[in-house]
């Protein structure tokens, strides 16, 4: 994709990167991902607003090269998505300074080896005149780093996201209305990399509130030309709000879990309550950290491998642990062939998690009738803690 204008001299730059799988080593990315950096060409001033990944720093000094003069980089965010490009555009542009947090500029200096000469630090609500254009700096800790701010383009009603509001998802087009695909790969990118940090980002959502905002634009992922819609929906992923859901991430070695998870599933269900389950083995991990968004309670279900929980299962749950949904109860479900300590494993590994732990259910090889209707406590009891909680 070529430079695109957004606004009259306020320009998409970055680079959209179809390929990409995973982030981090670590996140799945289905659909790829973008490195939107934009330029803002005041009547005195030049800025780019953030790099792009070093893999496709090509692209992005491809896009500048008629671009004579910057002035400055604002580099939001020191994660190399960002800023791993800041290097190169500073060799090229002699007299280009970087402006950040002041967070920012000692990751700059500790990540990217950037002479701490050429970085400015601003206050947070700090504003910058570029003649005619007017970015004001907000810092919004921990959304996603410790140092990671944001900026709003006063003339021109654009706020500059950062990762909040974003999406890994690769378009031909640049606006979110150009694509149906992208309130789901939003709801991914909250629940992969922003879920954590939901209470911080309730208070920046709120101080949004008194800003007028025409465009979001994002760090990755389409532009929200109509931005109501992505507020709307970050409010509610950060509100207390829980659904009438039980998560079941799960592993059968030999088709014992299977049968119970079978079971809680259809009993639940009956019951009106919905079941998200994930075979393990084929799930996509990304979907289940989806459906923890809102959901109230979580079952694991694991067989017993070596005296502890399916490797799978205890990578999910560390998973589960460290993006800290707002769930309220969690269970532990599974089949063991003598014995072990599957339970102790498992509930150690959520133990981050502020959630009511319900009695497990651990059978010995194949479910028998006492373990069907020890499966039948477990439901009634996620029943009726959900009715009590107004988990309807
Ligand atoms: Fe887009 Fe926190 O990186």
């Amino acid at each position: 994709m070529k430079p695109r204008e957004i606004k009259d001299r306020v320009l998409w730059v970055g680079a959209v990167d179809w390929d990409r799988r995973l982030f981090d080593a670590l996140i799945p990315l289905p659909d790829g991902t973008s490195y939107n950096a934009y330029l803002i060409e005041g009547s005195e001033k030049t800025v780019l607003v953030d790099t792009v990944d070093p893999g496709m720093a090509g692209t992005l000094m491809a896009h500048l090269s008629d671009v004579d003069n910057i002035d400055f980089v604002v580099s939001h965010h020191s994660e190399q998505d960002h800023s791993g490009t800041i290097p190169a555009v500073l060799d090229r542009y002699k007299d280009a300074k970087v402006i950040t947090s002041p967070k920012g500029k000692g990751l700059l200096v500790e990540h990217l080896h950037i002479p701490g000469e050429r970085i400015i630090t601003v206050a947070d609500e700090e504003p910058l005149s570029l003649g005619g254009k007017t970015l004001e700096f907000l810092h919004t800790p921990w959304v996603h780093w410790p140092e990671t701010m944001i900026t709003y383009l006063r003339e021109d009603k654009i706020l500059f996201s950062c990762d909040l509001f974003g999406s890994h998802l690769a378009a031909s087009g640049l606006y979110a209305d150009e694509d149906w695909r992208v309130c789901e790969a939003a709801k991914r990118y909250y629940a992969e990399v922003m879920m954590p940090f939901r209470s911080t980002i309730k208070k920046h959502l709120d101080r949004f509130d008194s800003y007028d905002i025409d465009i979001i634009a994002p760090s990755h992922g389409p532009i929200y030309k109509d931005p109501g819609c992505i507020i709307r929906s970050h409010k509610e992923w950060v509100s207390d709000y829980l659904a009438n859901t039980v998560v079941i991430p799960y592993v059968s070695m030999h088709g014992s879990t299977e049968l119970m998870v079978d079971h809680l599933t259809e009993i639940l269900s009956e019951a009106g309550v919905r079941v998200e389950r994930f075979n393990l083995t084929v799930a996509d991990t990304g979907k289940m950290a989806m459906a923890t968004v809102d959901a109230a309670t979580i079952v694991m279900g694991s067989p017993t491998v070596l005296a502890g929980a399916h490797p799978l299962v205890v990578s999910a749950a560390f998973m589960v642990n460290a993006l800290r949904p707002k769930l309220k109860f969690a269970s532990i479900i599974g089949s063991c062939g003598w014995g072990g300590k599957m339970v102790d494993q498992l509930s150690g590994t959520l133990s981050g998690l502020k959630v009511d732990m319900l009695d497990p259910v651990i059978i010995q090889g194949k479910p028998k009738v006492k373990d069907y209707e020890n499966l039948d406590r477990l439901a009634s009891e996620i029943i009726t803690r959900h009715g009590e909680n107004n988990i309807f």
